[in-house]
């Protein structure tokens, strides 16, 4: 038997609802064949796929970044605007292609205006220079009679686009990276950066890179460096990971929960130290700006788009989820990595498109979470994965919408059986019928595809619930959403 306790008055921290961001690079079928594609049945006039938006809005995404990744840093925005005929074909020395650039920065503000998502984009810190980057930023931003302004003007874009997060630069910690930065190279390359960015536009959110390179031992001291010489421009340090199954054992995936709040807690450490120590007074946030599954080992010839997502996946992403829940406090912003076709929610081909078990998962947390993250307690049953031992079956998280009254739990149960379990409330009752999505499968390996769209999906159910206690029989391998009026 698993017991799950809750006190609606214990808060953990305020959901920032920017954790529920996408990412969308110049990279294989993301953005040409599917953000756009002119010669879709589905694309509208100016070439936007019609059904990815729809896909896009069940997941309520705050935010989108772009245009990379690894791409971004051999990228110049100046070749992405102004007449598409005009625009120059570039080799992409990051993904050895040829960026064809009839997608730029004003087709994905437009994108991102359609969907309602607030645009995120990345400069140039690898092969690019200060001077473009403030230039971006004053090409969409500004609003007094310059040239770059004239110039947005003339592309039809009377308005400011307002863009108000920037990143700077892309994994430079990592020597794939066109333009590696040393710790101390990039701390001085984001002072002097940000400096003048922030002079185009005071407004705008900076984000550095943290580490996304965990295995070369310099995280720390990247840290700290950028956090003493650039405190006073940084909002949010950028993390990134990726995990996968590709060894196939299961107990070892569910325990990935571990590594993830092993990497979420020491980070938020490691800030917490530097501001107390080097008394920084103004909030410094994690932003876990790539993250996902990524089975390299599908890639193949297929690439990115290769990569199928199965049941056990969407409930790996539900605990990733679940962790920057649990880091509310400090985990304000986190984009899945990606969007559309490259390690993707949803998959096209020209004539439509189907939905990977991670949608299902990752929708079930956006449009359902509330906005105060409660301290959940749980207990019950245990699994071991190699070295870890007694690790609970079930991960959980709550969140509580006052206004509502709505306490929404997510459960992940990471056993390949049923698990009976009690949920508690400490003080407070149940007030009405819990809606329950259960986003699961015949098995673990189950996975979508065009042929079979159907074989992991969300069900929603209905349960009675009254007085403090509601039992209910978590199925195997599965996400549950259980959506709770309360008093
Ligand atoms: O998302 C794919 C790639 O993964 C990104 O371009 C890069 O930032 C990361 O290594």
């Amino acid at each position: 038997m698993n017991r799950i306790s809750i006190d609606l008055q214990r808060t953990l921290g305020t959901l920032d609802r920017n954790v529920f961001g996408g990412f969308a690079e110049h990279l294989e079928r993301c953005i040409y064949g599917g953000i756009y594609d002119p010669e879709s049945p589905h694309a509208d006039e100016r070439g936007l796929r019609t059904d990815v938006i729809a896909a896009l809005r069940r997941l309520h995404m705050p935010v989108i970044r772009y245009p990379g990744g690894n791409f971004v840093s051999g990228y110049r925005w100046e070749d992405g605007v102004g007449p598409r005929e005009k625009r120059p074909a570039r080799l992409d020395l990051a993904w050895h292609t040829v960026e064809s650039n009839q997608f730029g920065t004003n087709e994905f503000i437009e994108f991102c205006r359609l969907l309602g998502t607030e645009p995120y984009l990345v400069v140039n810190c690898g092969d690019g220079s200060m001077r473009e980057a403030r230039d971006w930023v004053e090409y969409c931003n500004g609003t007094q009679d310059t040239a770059l302004v004239r110039l947005r003007r003339q592309h039809g874009y009377e308005a400011p686009h307002k863009v108000r997060y920037w990143g700077i630069g892309n994994e430079v910690d990592g020597p794939w990276q066109i333009g590696f930065k040393t710790p101390q190279e990039y701390a001085r390359a984001v002072t002097e950066f940000g400096k003048v960015m922030k002079w185009v536009d005071p407004d705008i959110k900076l984000i550095a890179n943290g580490v996304s390179h965990w295995d070369a031992a310099d995280f720390v001291e990247r840290g700290q460096l950028l956090l003493e010489q650039a405190a006073h421009l940084i909002d949010y340090l950028a993390i990134h990971w990726y995990v996968d199954n590709d060894v196939n054992d299961f107990s070892a995936y569910m325990a990935l929960s571990e590594l993830f709040e092993e990497r979420l807690s020491a980070y938020e450490g490691l800030i917490r130290a530097l501001r107390l120590e080097r008394k920084i007074e103004r909030p410094i946030y994690i932003a876990v700006d790539e993250w996902n599954v990524w089975h390299r080992a599908q890639m193949g010839v297929g690439g990115h788009d290769a990569v199928v997502y199965t049941l056990e996946d969407a409930l790996v992403v539900a605990m990733q989820l679940n962790a920057f829940l649990r880091h509310a406090r400090i985990v304000k912003m986190a984009n899945i990595a990606q969007i559309v076709n490259v390690l993707a929610p949803i998959v096209t081909r020209r004539e439509g498109l189907f939905l990977q078990t991670i949608f299902y998962a990752f929708e079930a947390y956006s449009a359902l979470a509330g906005p105060a993250v409660l301290d959940v307690h749980w207990d019950g049953e245990t699994f071991s994965a190699g070295d870890r031992q007694g690790l609970r079956i079930l991960d959980v998280t709550a969140t509580l919408d006052a206004n509502k009254r709505e306490l929404v739990v997510f459960v992940v149960n990471r056993s390949e059986r049923e698990a009976d379990t009690v949920l508690k409330l400490a003080e407070g009752q149940f007030a009405g019928p819990v809606r329950i999505h259960t986003v699961n499968g015949a098995h673990v390996k189950a996975y979508n595809s065009f042929d079979d769209p159907g074989q992991a999906t969300t069900k929603i159910t209905t349960a009675e619930a009254t007085g403090s206690s509601l039992p209910i029989t978590l199925q195997p391998h599965s996400l549950t959403a259980l959506v709770c009026p309360v008093r």
